[in-house]
């Protein structure tokens, strides 16, 4: 979670803020992973209710998860703590979604033949089906996940409208190595987060440019600049919470790719603008976030340039490098697409220079900001500029700012799309 300014103060971006998650654990070696998760939905602001079948409790007590999710554990469909006596219908009617992480094999099997002879399997039968989804996210062995009989089975419990969270690859705790271990808590809440994000995006496929680009000198020097790549990341995250398919060319920085978003590293900036011209005509939309350097040296030495004893310095000689987000808006202007969004880092006057900088690009939309100081920060202030004018969105953290900004982007389209083509808006 990258915008957390104190971990013990929650995510600031607060993602889950309101939300009820009836957390359930089925047995398997992967509930020591379930703790991390329950205290990662409370820090993303959700309530978590959490169930235990028998065989979860022989892995993980009960007494943590209590601690870490601040309310008694239900493991017993006979709980005398219920007025009515009925846990399973009185949790499953308070739960925004109910998680089952981890869903053992044993566990999948007993949901699709509608077994309920446990509190878990019984919630889940009892849930209302059409306001309360069902996430898994199952964990098991490599052959035991491949076995016909579990595949079959997966595709069984999504027609019966569970959404299945997929399941990561590597060394299992049996001392395989394959596929089938639970996903971790940092990609079950980036999953679970996407889940309730509404789909403004779906069937599109969006581009952005990220980073700094970095310019060579010679193989062990070059020119970059600040950029961190924060801002770009965040609306590669969004987008893809909001449904869409997403691309992202990222110049040189250290940032983990969003879930579910394909990562092309590029380093200079006729790299980055090579990799978004392959891609730019596939795309529904194009949101150049980079921070591309105007000029590249223009005959950086193969050799580490040495100093050679004398006082005389190197002389640089730069070129002016493409302008990507040009280039794909003049191609866009003839084929209508994609939609185009430029940023502006300006250090003053903010709405003329920023809405110069659109006319001058030919976007339909320019999103600035006043640089240098948000660099690198958690935080930033949008300003968003189109024929129409402008609208602020004020300071707060770069991942709910990406997602107003998403929405913002998705309106716009929908309206472009409706009326016919990009060409004229600029
Ligand atoms: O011209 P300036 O760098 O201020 O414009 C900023 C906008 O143009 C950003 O959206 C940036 O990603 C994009 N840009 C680009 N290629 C360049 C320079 C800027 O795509 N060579």
């Amino acid at each position: 979670m990258t915008n957390q300014a104190n971990p013990e103060q929650g995510d600031a971006a607060q993602d889950l803020a309101g939300k009820h998650i009836v957390l359930g654990l089925s047995g398997g070696i992967a509930c020591y992973k379930s703790a991390e998760l329950c205290r990662a939905l409370i820090k993303a602001g959700a309530t978590v209710q959490v169930v235990m079948t028998e065989a979860a409790a022989q892995f993980i007590t009960p007494v943590t998860l209590q601690a870490l999710s601040g309310r008694p554990v239900y493991t017993s469909q006979w709980d005398a703590r219920e007025p009515n006596s009925m846990a399973h219908i009185n949790l499953s009617r308070e739960a925004d979604a109910i998680v089952i992480a981890p869903m053992s094999a044993d566990f999948m099997a007993k949901l699709l033949h509608g077994r309920a002879d446990d509190l878990l399997s019984l919630m889940c039968l009892a849930r209302p089906i059409a306001s309360v989804p069902l996430l898994v996210a199952p964990a098991m062995n490599r052959e035991m996940y491949a076995h016909p009989a579990t595949q079959r089975n997966f595709l069984q419990l999504e027609a019966d409208g569970a959404t299945v969270l997929g399941v990561g690859t590597g060394f299992q705790a049996c001392g395989e190595t394959g596929d089938g271990r639970m996903l971790e808590p940092d990609q079950l809440l980036e999953d679970i987060i996407a889940f309730f994000t509404p789909k403004v995006l779906a069937g599109q496929r969006v581009l952005i440019t990220a980073g700094p680009t970095y310019e060579a000198m010679d193989p062990v020097r070059g020119i970059t600049n600040r950029s961190s790549g924060k801002m770009g990341f965040a609306i590669a995250r969004a987008a893809r919470e909001a449904g869409a398919d997403v691309t992202l060319v990222a110049g040189p920085v250290a940032l983990p790719t969003p879930r579910g978003v394909t990562r092309v590293d590029v380093r200079s900036a006729v790299e980055m603008h090579e990799a978004v011209m392959a891609r730019a005509s596939q795309a529904g939309i194009f949101i150049a976030t980079a921070a591309v350097a105007d000029w590249r040296p223009a005959s950086p030495a193969d050799r580490k340039i040495k100093k050679d004893g004398s006082k005389s310095t190197p002389q640089l000689e730069f070129v002016e490098n493409p302008d990507i987000l040009a280039a794909v808006a003049s191609d866009a202007a003839t084929r209508g697409t994609p939609y185009c969004v430029g940023f502006a880092a300006e250090s003053h006057d903010l709405v003329e220079n920023a809405s110069a900088k659109r006319l001058r690009k030919k976007v339909p939309l320019l999103v600035g900001n006043v640089g240098p100081d948000t660099f690198g920060q958690d935080h930033n202030a949008l300003l968003l500029i189109d024929a129409n004018g402008h609208l602020e969105l004020p300071l707060a953290p770069k991942r709910v700012l990406a997602r107003r900004l998403v929405q913002e982007i998705a309106s716009r389209v929908r309206s472009v799309r409706s009326v016919g083509s990009a060409k004229a808006l600029p």
